[in-house]
C-alpha cells in the first residue's frame, strides 16, 4: 500500500552496466552481473532519467561497472544536464583521458566521485586485479585540470587499512575537494570474500587515530569523511537514509531498486522501469513501501527510540544474515540475531588472513 507520507527521491543511482576493468573482491554488485547485451540502450535511459526528474530526482550519480564502458555516457550526461540535474561521475577512472574528462564536463558532468585502492601501488594492483593504479592517478588529473570537483573514495580492508594517512596523503596531492574512506560493506561478492577482508579490532582502532592524524595534519584542506566498520559497533548505520526515503537505484536492464544491493533480497518483488512508471514504482510498489517509515518494524525496533534515526538498520545486511529483510540489523546489539555478526569476528584473528577470490569478468 502506498505510504502518504513517502516523498520525491533526491538522488538516483543509474547503473549503466556492469562491465568493469576492475575484479575487486569487496564489489557489492550481485553474483550475477548483467551481460552486455542485456543492457538498456540509450533511448530507454533517456526516458528513465526525464521520468525521474519529473519526480523530482534532482542529483543523477552514473555509476556501473564503470560507466565509461558506454560510448553514449556523453549524451546520457548531456540529457541529465537538459533536465537541470546535478550530474555525479562515479568512476574506477580507467579510460578518463583528458580529452574524455574535458568533454564530460562539457557535456554537463559536475563532479566526479574516482575509486582509489590503496597508495600502494603494487598492493593496489593486486586488490583491483589489473594494473591500474598509474592510470587512477592520471584520471585524477584530468579530472581537476578539466575543472571538475574530485572526491576519492577508498574502500577501506585488511590489506590497505593500515595505509590510512598514505591514502590521505596521496588523495591530497592529487587534488582532492572531498576523500571519502569507507569500511567495506559486505554484499554480493564483497560477503563472500568478507573473513579475507574484515580487519582486525587493533586495525581499525590504530586506523581511528590515524584518521585523526590526517584530519590534523590536512586542516583546512579537503573534507575527510570516514565510514566505521558496523560490525564492529553495536548500534547500526542508518542505511540508505531510510528505505524508499531519498534515493533509488536502476540497474543495468532497468530493474528499479530501493538500495544497491536490494537485489540479494529474493523476497522482494522486482520493480523493472520497461514495464512500470517511475513514479509508481517509488510511491506505490510493494517493494518501495515494504520498509518505509517505521510500520514495519518489529521488538526490538518497534519501540527503540533510534527507530526514526538508524531505520532499523539496513535491510539488505537483516536479509543476507537472517533470511529475513525485516529483522533488526543483526549489527546491532540489541538484535536477537546478533551471534551472527559476533561469530564472524570471531573468525578474524592476528594470523594472515585467508586469500580472497577476484571477482570475474561480465560473462559475454
Ligand atoms: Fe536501531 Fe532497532 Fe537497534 Fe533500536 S533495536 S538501535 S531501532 S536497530
Ligand atoms: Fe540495502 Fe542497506 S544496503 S538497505
Amino acid at each position: 500500500m502506498a505510504d502518504p507520507s513517502a516523498r520525491a527521491p533526491l538522488g538516483m543511482l543509474i547503473e549503466l552496466t556492469h562491465r568493469c576493468p576492475l575484479h575487486c573482491p569487496y564489489c557489492s554488485n550481485p553474483l550475477e552481473l548483467v551481460r552486455r547485451s542485456e543492457e538498456l540502450s540509450r533511448e530507454q535511459w533517456t526516458d528513465i532519467l526525464t521520468q525521474a526528474r519529473e519526480l523530482g530526482v534532482v542529483q543523477m550519480h552514473f555509476s556501473g561497472g564503470e560507466p565509461l564502458a558506454r560510448p553514449d555516457l556523453p549524451d546520457l550526461v548531456g540529457h541529465a544536464r537538459q533536465l537541470g540535474a546535478y550530474v555525479n561521475l562515479v568512476t574506477s577512472g580507467v579510460g578518463l583521458t583528458a580529452d574524455r574528462a574535458r568533454e564530460l564536463a562539457r557535456r554537463g558532468v559536475d563532479h566526479v566521485q574516482l575509486s582509489l585502492q590503496d597508495a600502494d601501488p603494487a598492493a593496489g594492483d593486486e586488490v583491483a586485479g589489473a594494473r591500474v593504479h598509474a592510470a587512477k592517478l592520471k584520471a585524477a588529473q584530468a579530472v581537476t585540470a578539466a575543472g571538475l570537483p574530485l572526491t576519492v573514495n577508498v574502500v577501506l580492508h585488511r590489506r590497505n587499512i593500515d595505509r590510512v594517512e598514505q591514502i590521505v596523503d596521496l588523495a591530497v596531492r592529487l587534488g582532492a575537494d572531498r576523500i571519502e574512506l569507507a569500511n567495506t560493506q559486505y554484499y554480493g561478492w564483497g560477503l563472500r570474500n568478507r573473513a579475507a577482508l574484515m580487519p582486525t579490532a587493533d586495525q581499525l582502532a590504530a586506523a581511528r587515530q590515524a584518521v585523526r592524524r590526517a584530519r590534523a595534519q590536512h586542516a583546512g584542506g579537503p573534507e575527510l569523511v570516514y565510514v566505521a566498520a558496523d560490525y564492529y559497533d553495536d548500534r547500526p548505520k542508518p542505511c540508505m537514509d531510510g528505505w524508499g526515503n531519498t534515493q533509488l537505484t536502476v540497474t543495468p536492464t532497468g530493474d528499479v531498486l530501493p538500495c544497491p544491493a536490494a537485489y540479494a533480497i529474493t523476497t522482494l518483488p522486482v520493480e523493472n522501469a520497461l514495464r512500470r512508471p517511475l513514479r509508481e514504482i517509488w510511491y506505490a510498489s510493494e517493494a518501495f513501501n515494504a520498509y518505509r517509515g517505521t510500520d514495519w518494524m518489529r521488538e526490538p525496533c518497534r519501540t527503540c527510540p533510534e527507530r526514526t534515526r538508524d531505520h532499523g538498520g539496513c535491510r539488505c545486511q537483516a536479509f543476507q544474515l537472517t533470511g529475513d529483510a525485516a529483522a533488526t540489523d543483526p549489527a546491532c546489539g540489541l538484535s536477537p540475531h546478533r551471534s551472527l555478526v559476533d561469530e564472524a569476528l570471531a573468525e578474524v584473528t592476528d594470523g594472515p588472513a585467508p586469500a580472497f577470490v577476484l571477482r570475474g569478468p561480465v560473462p559475454s
